[in-house]
């Protein structure tokens, strides 16, 4: 599909609107998708957080301060996936082309064990590592925000965490989709904690009703006065243990002392004059996207056209063997000897599509992960571009909407439940239908497998391209169909961001696709080859900045949700 010229009015019109005013600090409240603007962009599943992180870079801030801020103030306007409970990553590409990453990711507290979940049979105990104390793991984001902000910042970090205690303190009004969300997760709250909390409401939430967030506002505060010592020691910290406590959770002081996020080495791989700098393990986001973007490379997508049956054929057959390939060899790499250099070599990757035909589906039971040479739903994105061409690309999440739906009491913010990303039991899929076995099992200390994948895309050398997205499993799938979109498609970011997509993860065995994903006809092909269908609802909301050919940036904001793009 070539950028529709429908979709070219839209950005124009979109363009005018945000060219002609400046962004009014009081009053947006409105998503606000497809924006094109000279200078700066944030791009976030909340509107208010979109407009602190615009304020910060207004006032001279660079991306990564507007990082910090957009963070802060999406852990307080949506709390399904905002967070200080969780963790997450950033791929950053500086003005100067230098690139790296930081890995803020959870850990397993020091008590937990290989078979935390599993009962006396051995068998998986459903709802342990998703709902409640025992699905948390140590919380990275705080440690993340300190250390992004000491090495990358440029404001005063008082500043950069004040705009997020203001909305609290001020309280958030509620949308539509975020008083359905909270109301959908009512008696999970009410399951999960032995007190009352901010997000429970008897009568249900209505849009407009107004958060009150009056803890959260004391939490930040602490942080923005002690930094990294405002969460992992003192009042805070006592707090979390005794939420703890109450819940048969894991976590201790000691756990919290010992947080500590990573710098890694970005995962890079070409794609045509295309360079793809994404997340490396613990996050299986950044090989797999690679993986796929070269199985595909040789292919002619561009001219099969979009989600056409070729199209779809061909992507969906690489996907099933990246993530036969994710379930056996990715997990932490501080722990597991990850085979990185082996799963991106190019003959190992042509050997991965040695069995595929043109004229049939491989069934999953066929495909095993590979042998590479041994050397070894919910989330949230936000992308951002500064004045200076700095660029920040970040996933964070709490895992599950709401995540273990445990509130620490007197400190107002939600803990994650992201132990479920472990391997439970070997072959015992998680909540997102993941399996996984040894690489990804549990142990003390160590960080879960994740799929989360904050990806910068450059061309011949320059900023292109910041992209990533919530979504769970099919958080990869999402963000290399973005991509395909506009590298092959010729999408613009706000066409590419909204186009509908489909997923396939190798088990299990189905084309999990959205409404008018793939036409009558292009299903009717691909079950004549053998593959299975299923519809389902829309998923995902990525986050995109592209830089157009004449310098401006466009802003494409997910239209399936609140999402929001402001730039000026
Ligand atoms: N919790 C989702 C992920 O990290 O993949």
């Amino acid at each position: 599909m070539k950028n529709v010229s429908g979709n070219s009015i839209l950005v124009f019109l979109l363009w005018l609107c945000t060219g002609c005013t400046s962004v009014n600090q009081e009053t947006t409240t409105q998503a606000q998708q497809g924006v094109i603007a000279s200078r700066g962009m944030v791009v976030s599943a909340h509107p208010e957080a979109s407009k602190i992180g615009l304020a910060i870079l207004q006032k001279g801030g660079n991306a990564y301060d507007a990082a910090v801020a957009t963070e802060f103030a999406l852990a307080v306007a949506y709390p399904r996936a905002g967070n200080i409970g969780g963790g997450g990553f950033l791929v950053y590409r500086l003005s100067t082309g230098q690139t790296g990453t930081l890995d803020y990711r959870e850990k397993a507290p020091n008590a937990a064990s290989r078979d935390m979940y599993l009962d006396a049979q051995g068998n998986l105990q459903a709802g342990l590592s998703t709902l409640g104390h025992l699905g948390v793991g140590v919380p990275g984001t705080v440690d993340g925000m300190v250390t992004m902000h000491q090495k990358l910042g440029k404001l005063p970090w008082a500043d950069v965490v004040q705009p997020a205690i203001d909305l609290a303190a001020r309280g958030v009004i509620l949308t539509e989709r975020e008083a359905r969300g909270l109301n959908a997760a009512q008696q999970e709250f009410q399951q999960a904690n032995k007190h009352t909390s901010h997000l429970i409401n008897t009568t249900g939430w209505q849009a407009g009703d107004t958060l009150r967030l009056n803890d959260l506002a004391r939490t930040l505060t602490r942080i923005r006065d002690k930094g990294r010592a405002g969460f992992y020691e003192g009042e805070t910290a006592d707090l979390i243990v005794r939420e703890m406590k109450k819940g048969k959770g894991l976590m201790t002081h000691q756990d919290l002392k010992e947080y500590k996020s990573v710098w890694r080495e970005p995962i890079k791989g070409n794609y045509k004059e295309y360079t793809i700098i994404s997340m490396p393990p613990p996050s299986s986001g950044g090989i797999a996207l690679v993986q796929l973007l070269q199985l595909i490379e040789p292919y002619d997508v561009k001219g099969w056209g979009w989600q056409a049956p070729n199209t779809v054929h061909v992507i969906v057959e690489a996907e099933r063997r990246v993530y036969a390939d994710r379930a056996a060899h990715l997990g932490d790499p501080d722990f597991y000897k990850v085979p990185m250099k082996g799963l991106l070599s190019s003959s190992y990757l042509k050997q991965r599509m040695a069995a595929f035909a043109m004229d049939r589906a491989t069934p999953s039971a066929q495909v095993k992960a590979g042998e590479p040479q041994k050397e070894s739903d919910q989330t949230t994105h936000y992308s951002i571009v500064d004045q200076w061409g700095n660029a920040a690309s970040v996933t964070t999440t709490l895992n599950g909407n709401y995540g273990s739906k445990v509130v620490v009491e007197g400190a107002g913010f939600l803990l994650n439940n992201e132990m479920d990303d472990f391997s439970a039991k070997p072959g015992v899929p998680n909540m997102f239908g993941l399996v996984g076995g040894e690489a990804n099992a549990i142990a003390p200390g160590k960080r879960m497998l994740s799929s989360m994948t904050p990806t910068i895309v450059e061309k011949d050398g320059q900023l292109f391209l910041v992209v990533g997205t919530p979504g769970g499993s099919t958080i990869i799938t999402s963000v290399f169909q973005t991509i395909v979109n506009v590298l092959e498609h010729g999408m613009g970011m706000q066409e590419a961001v909204a186009a509908p997509r489909f997923h396939h993860q190798w088990l299990p065995d189905r084309i999990d696709h959205e409404p008018k994903a793939l036409s009558t006809q292009t299903r009717e092909i691909l079950k004549s080859l053998g593959h299975q269908l299923q519809e389902r609802a829309p998923y995902g909301a990525v986050e995109g900045i592209l830089r157009l050919p004449n310098g401006k940036l466009e802003g494409g904001a997910d239209s399936r949700g609140d999402d929001t793009a402001l730039g000026y």
